[in-house]
């Protein structure tokens, strides 16, 4: 199937990236941008930067960088803006957050010193373990909206920017769940208005960028942006939403493996995931309201990838357990184990271990990268509402209603590249490949 090339307008000028929260995860995606922009580093990580994609035949040869192929923004057109409830400037945060090396952080002190919170829209009920002092004042949430919505526009003023993306990088928030307020425009518009306790303060930032037609990315697992007033709001003003909850970490691995036990008709009794981090991420999880959140996050993967309904003989019994546990002394640094109860032929067990020393911030920097410019490029190239083509960054992928999410990683990329391939009007990859071995055309 090939397609048209739809008219896609250029990246040229300054791109502004704004995250609500300048925690760990903003701050290692700022510096590492910089310090590749400095040619310091290379962004490793990276889809649209290192990753390539296959036009044609395979015996055509063209494999481009993703970044070669399509009209994205580069990385030195980026400039960065954060609201933060914790005052600190860029570089503070960043110390604070002791992700990178101090010998990766002098380089690019002085940018990320630069880096100022704006007030943020911050409400404790939502996130229990924060305290912040740099925090918007306002008549209702309304009100706040409407400030969140003068920051964008100032920002853009000042820093001379074309466009815009926002990327909420911060803390989790509570679990909700959806309610009448969040079913429609009209009745969210007026929740807004009385500052209905069951609208947060990441919905009034989705709320801010949907209005002024900037592109709006949940990284963290909170309702968010796929309630119905949002996505409606998203198509009616013609403005791309993606979300949620970055897939880094434990997460990805399961995404990488269940497929794959999956393919080869491999039964599942029992998939135990424990961690242990000590960063600010995770002492907000320790709060059961906010783990909750998560953990409906990570749990809804395998459920979905394994489709025990389809394969009851294999999975049905599956016992599916994740533990978040908050542990200081490793920081970032964060460990995760798993332990796979498997089995094969005649029913019988095998058993898999992981212990993935993994590092949180590293793995989700270069998504928030992806995610900038992907979402920048989908709103020049005119696409709108949900964009599900993004569900290869995320735990939790949004989707249309009536649909069931797709989260196996390997089905993901090959959407992303096929949507990439399909908004360029090349033709699409299907891997049937028949037409290699010509004889399977002729008569018999
Ligand atoms: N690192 C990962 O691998 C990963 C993966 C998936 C999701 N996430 C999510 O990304 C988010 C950021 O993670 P992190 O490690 O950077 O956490 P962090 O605690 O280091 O940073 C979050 C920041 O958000 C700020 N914040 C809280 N409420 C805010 C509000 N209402 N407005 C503006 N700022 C606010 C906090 O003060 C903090 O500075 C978390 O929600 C986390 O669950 C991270």
């Amino acid at each position: 199937m090939g397609s048209t090339k739809r008219q896609i307008s250029g990246p040229e000028g300054k791109l502004g990236v704004l995250l609500p929260g300048l925690g760990a995860v903003a701050t290692t995606f700022i510096a590492g941008v910089e310090s590749i922009r400095r040619g310091l580093a290379k962004p490793y990580g990276s889809l649209t930067q290192m990753g390539r994609i296959r036009l044609g035949r395979r015996d055509d040869g063209k494999s481009p960088l993703i970044k070669e192929f399509a009209p994205l923004a580069n990385l030195d057109q980026l400039v960065f803006g954060a609201w933060d409830p914790i005052p600190d400037n860029g570089y503070e945060a960043a110390k604070k957050a002791a992700v990178l090396k101090q010998e990766h952080l002098d380089p690019v002190a002085g940018t990320l010193a630069e880096i100022k919170p704006m007030k943020a829209v911050f409400d404790k009920n939502y996130v229990r373990k924060l305290d912040g002092t740099n925090v918007k004042q306002g008549s209702d949430k309304m009100d706040l909206a409407e400030q969140v919505r003068e920051d964008i526009r100032n920002f853009k003023k000042e820093n001379g920017c074309d466009r815009l993306v926002m990327v909420w990088c911060a803390s989790t928030e509570v679990f909700m769940t959806r309610n009448s307020v969040h079913e429609d425009i009209a009745s969210f518009e007026q929740g807004l208005k009385k500052s209905d306790p069951s609208i947060s303060p990441s919905m009034i930032y989705a709320y801010a960028a949907i209005k002024e037609g900037v592109p709006y990315t949940n990284g963290a697992p909170n309702l968010n942006c796929e309630i119905p007033a949002l996505t409606q709001l998203a198509k009616d003003n013609r403005v791309p939403i993606a979300g949620k909850d970055f897939k880094t970490g434990q997460t990805l691995m399961k995404t990488i493996l269940a497929p794959g036990f999956k393919a080869r008709a491999l039964g599942i009794n029992g998939w135990f995931s424990t961690n242990i981090l000590g960063n600010r991420d995770g002492e907000v999880l320790d709060d059961p309201d906010s783990f909750k959140t998560k953990e409906q996050s990570k749990l809804s993967v395998l459920d979905t990838i394994l489709q025990t309904d389809l394969y009851p003989d294999l999975y049905k019994n599956l016992y599916h357990k994740v533990r978040i546990n908050y542990y200081p002394p490793r920081g970032d640094n964060k460990e995760g184990w798993d332990n796979i109860d498997i089995f094969g032929w005649l029913g019988y067990p095998m058993q898999i271990k992981i212990d993935f020393l993994c590092r949180d911030s590293i793995l989700a920097a270069p998504v928030v990268l992806d995610l900038t410019l992907l979402m920048d490029f989908a709103s020049r190239a005119k696409m709108y509402g949900i964009q599900e083509w993004l569900s290869f960054y995320f735990k939790s992928p949004i989707h249309a209603e009536g649909l069931y999410p797709e989260h196996d990683l390997f089905i993901q990329l090959m959407k992303l590249k096929n949507t990439m391939r399909y908004v360029m009007g090349e033709e699409l990859i299907t891997h049937l490949g028949l037409d290699y071995y010509g004889y399977y055309d002729e008569p018999y």
